[in-house]
């Protein structure tokens, strides 16, 4: 039972048919961020019955073909930027890009679609020079990926960590071959109260990022995962609004215990308004804003 029609379902949760961009055009600007500091915020990703986005150990789940793919490579046309975390980055290996749309009626291939730009949250430069999306992006296949960082801390100085200059060293090698292939890193700030001292966590401060992106002119973000960035923007959603919309697909599968979800540890969670569920296939899409609690 279907009576599923991806354009339709996003234009009425994205807000705008507008946005619906055609073969060979860039997306309008009809997702319209409420806050000129950040993009437009969408946070989409495709779950089990018992909310697991992954396997055992993280192992890619194919969880869903018709519906996910149907929205997804739409909803990829109408976004700026696609953003994953780099763990999925190294394990799935993805392209992030329109080819599962069908082919433009007016064009001959699926390149004429507006590509995302790739967008990878990846603090220690752990993705891959040789990785799909910089081999696709030097064929025209895919916009070349941006990868988000900070600089590591400081090699000197009394608060120096042992080992910090060797760090450093490595960090820039990788920078320089990840530039080599192609892609472009982007600099974030980390704010600490001692920033002489090593930082506790990896993780990016996530509106640090997106402001960071819009400075760069990305006025929309889609937003795939995985388990961790969920976490992180749900998280930041909770406390400080920055995610806008949530589109979530349910495929009709369990799991179990060892596959990785996203909930645990969730303390701040934002509110949801429901705006519309359509069954694509065997699976089921729900489309939520997100509101304050
Ligand atoms: N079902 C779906 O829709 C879907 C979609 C995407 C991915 N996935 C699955 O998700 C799995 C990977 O999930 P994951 O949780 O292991 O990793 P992830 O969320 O893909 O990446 C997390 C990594 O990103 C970096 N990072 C930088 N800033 C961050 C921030 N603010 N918040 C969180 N992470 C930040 C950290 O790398 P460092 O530790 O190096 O600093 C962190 O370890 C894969 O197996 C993939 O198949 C499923």
């Amino acid at each position: 039972m279907s009576d599923s029609n991806p354009p339709t379902f996003l234009s009425t949760v994205l807000g705008t048919l507008e946005a619906l961009a055609e073969p060979g055009t860039e997306p309008l600007p009809g997702l319209v961020s409420p806050d000129p500091l950040r993009p437009y915020v969408t946070l989409t990703f495709a779950q089990s019955l018992d909310a697991k986005i992954a396997g055992t150990g993280g192992r890619q789940l194919i969880l869903t073909a018709y519906g996910r793919h149907r929205v997804e490579g739409r909803m990829r046309t109408m976004h700026d930027g696609i953003l994953i975390g780099v763990n999925t980055a190294v394990n799935d290996n993805p392209q992030l890009n329109v080819r599962h749309l069908p082919f433009p009626t007016q064009n001959t291939h699926f390149q004429h679609y507006h590509h995302p730009r790739p967008l990878i949250l990846d603090a220690q430069l752990r993705l891959s020079p040789t990785c799909k999306l910089l081999t696709n992006a030097a064929i025209g296949a895919g916009k070349a990926p941006w990868v988000i960082s900070s600089a590591p801390p400081p090699a000197d100085g009394f608060f120096a960590a042992e080992g910090a200059a060797e760090a450093v060293q490595e960090w820039e090698e990788r920078k320089a071959a990840l530039e080599e292939a192609g892609a472009r890193i982007v600099l974030v700030e980390r704010e600490t109260l001692h920033p002489e001292l090593p930082p506790t966590t990896t993780d990016l401060p996530v509106h640090a990022v997106l402001k960071a992106l819009k400075d760069e002119g990305i006025r929309s973000v889609m937003v795939e995962g995985g388990a961790r960035i969920i976490q992180s923007f749900l998280s930041a959603s909770g406390t400080s609004g920055l995610v806008d919309t949530l589109i979530v697909t349910v495929a009709p599968m369990i799991v179990g215990r060892d596959g990785v979800g996203y909930g645990e540890g969730l303390e701040k969670v934002p509110g949801l308004l429901h705006l519309k569920t359509e069954v694509m296939g065997k699976d089921v899409v729900m489309g939520m804003k997100v509101v304050k609690v």
